[in-house]
């Protein structure tokens, strides 16, 4: 799949489409975000911490889950409908921190303004996500 993918032409911030397997034992499309080193202040792919704030619970987000999966284990309710990061229902604030954009959903702006991000694919830049939760 990851090959039939290589051919299809970057998204207009440069993203291009890259699968990993879901946790429902399918594979999730999903896309990765062309970055430059200045821009990254950790791995997109590495371990990095998510608090949500109103529900005062802090956890760590493992390199093979998504900030919607961990938020969930640790307590926190998130809501959620597609889980590939296409319709917004798991659309939250960000209070604190830089997300790593990975939905299809949000706008450039809306992207480069880190005020919002899509859990259920998104990660962070940052070792440190703060949530409006
Ligand atoms: S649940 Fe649909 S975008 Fe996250």
């Amino acid at each position: 799949m990851s090959e039939y993918l290589e051919g299809w032409p970057a998204g207009r911030d440069g993203s291009r489409w890259v699968t990993r397997p879901s946790n429902a034992g399918g594979i999730v499309m999903q896309s990765a975000h062309a970055e430059s080193p200045t821009e990254a202040t950790t791995s997109a792919e590495g371990e990095f911490t998510v608090t949500a704030a109103r529900s005062q619970v802090s956890t760590t987000v493992a390199p093979d889950r998504t900030v919607l999966e961990a938020l969930r284990e640790a307590g926190v309710a998130v809501p959620s409908s597609c889980e590939v990061g296409i319709c917004g229902t798991c659309e939250t604030a960000v209070l604190r921190g830089c997300p790593d954009h990975r939905d299809s959903l949000l706008t450039d702006e809306e992207r480069r303004s880190n005020q919002v991000m899509l859990v259920c694919v998104s990660r962070s830049r940052s070792a440190e996500l703060e949530l409006d939760l």
